[in-house]
């Protein structure tokens, strides 16, 4: 039978993950079907439990079910861990379910590798404090950045978060109300996920510089909202999340099936960048 695999979420028509595994399978001659699961947060863990009883091999985890698929793993790979969140489960027996991390370590190679940025010393502000600003904290402090701030709309989220690691790291903590009063930062990320529920950024822009690098963790076949709101207020260094989203899709495949995908020919199909 052939190995099946699948990406589950709420919602999930939107997901690009089916085109990049198979992708992936053309161009590394794996064979395996991967398709997209559509699951309500109440339905999460039985959906999961039915695909692994189903002879299923792995899954990506999308919003908003990161972090119980991180309370249902039984086994922990130190990314998921650290992050307390989990994108790529992998069924190792029916009994034996490994989570792994693989956001930050796409995120880190598009950033770095892709977009030739280097963290190292450089000040980040991360707009959001849900779990997908959560899952780049570690990463980003592992590569060395010089100063971290979170902004989020309730910002008692945002001190809770930065609480979760303040035994390593100072992060400075604002409200939206409060941006205005920030200094430009070397690079700003968005985590929340204002622009794929189609809602506009409504921000002031002192906190970016023409020299900023902002990023949308976001996605979108189109400009999303916060590229738009970037490429508006004078930032020339602008990015959205396609190319993490293809690099945390390889490493879950080499995960699962122990070969690494050249990224190269899905990065250069993207569309907008
Ligand atoms: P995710 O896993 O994508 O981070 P989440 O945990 O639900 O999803 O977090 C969503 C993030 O987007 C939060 O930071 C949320 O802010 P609140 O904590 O104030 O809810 C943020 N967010 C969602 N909609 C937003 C909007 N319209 N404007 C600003 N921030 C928004």
């Amino acid at each position: 039978m052939i190995d099946r695999y699948a990406v589950v979420g709420y919602p999930i028509e939107h997901s690009q993950s089916p085109m990049i595994h198979k992708s992936f399978a053309r161009l590394t001659g794996e064979k395996l079907c991967y398709d997209l699961l559509q699951a309500k947060p109440t339905c999460f863990e039985n959906a999961v439990r039915e695909f692994a009883a189903s002879g299923g091999k792995g899954l990506n985890i999308t919003l908003p079910h990161k972090e119980a698929a991180f309370k249902l793993a039984n086994n922990l790979g130190p990314e998921a861990q650290k992050a307390k969140a989990v994108n790529t489960l992998s069924i190792l027996s029916p009994t034996e379910i490994r989570g792994d991390n693989t956001d930050g370590i796409g995120l880190l190679r598009d950033l770095t590798e892709n977009h030739g940025l280097r963290l190292k010393g450089k000040s980040v502000l991360i707009l959001g404090a849900g779990g997908a600003a959560r899952g780049i904290i570690p990463p980003l402090m592992e590569a060395n950045i010089g100063e971290l701030a979170l902004a989020n709309r309730t910002i008692e989220r945002a001190h809770n978060l930065a609480e979760i690691f303040s035994a390593t790291n100072k992060i400075s903590v604002y409200s939206f109300k409060n941006l205005h009063e920030i200094q430009p930062y070397d690079v700003v990320i968005n985590a929340t996920s204002a622009g794929i529920k189609g809602e506009n950024f409504d921000f002031p822009s002192n906190f970016i510089s023409p020299d900023t690098f902002c990023y949308d963790l976001s996605y979108s076949l189109t400009q999303t909202p916060f590229v738009t709101w970037a490429y508006e207020n004078g930032a020339s260094n602008i990015a959205q999340g396609w190319g993490m989203l293809i690099e945390q899709a390889a490493e879950s495949f080499w995960i699962w099936r122990g070969i690494r995908p050249d990224t190269r020919t899905l990065l250069k199909q993207t569309p907008t960048r």
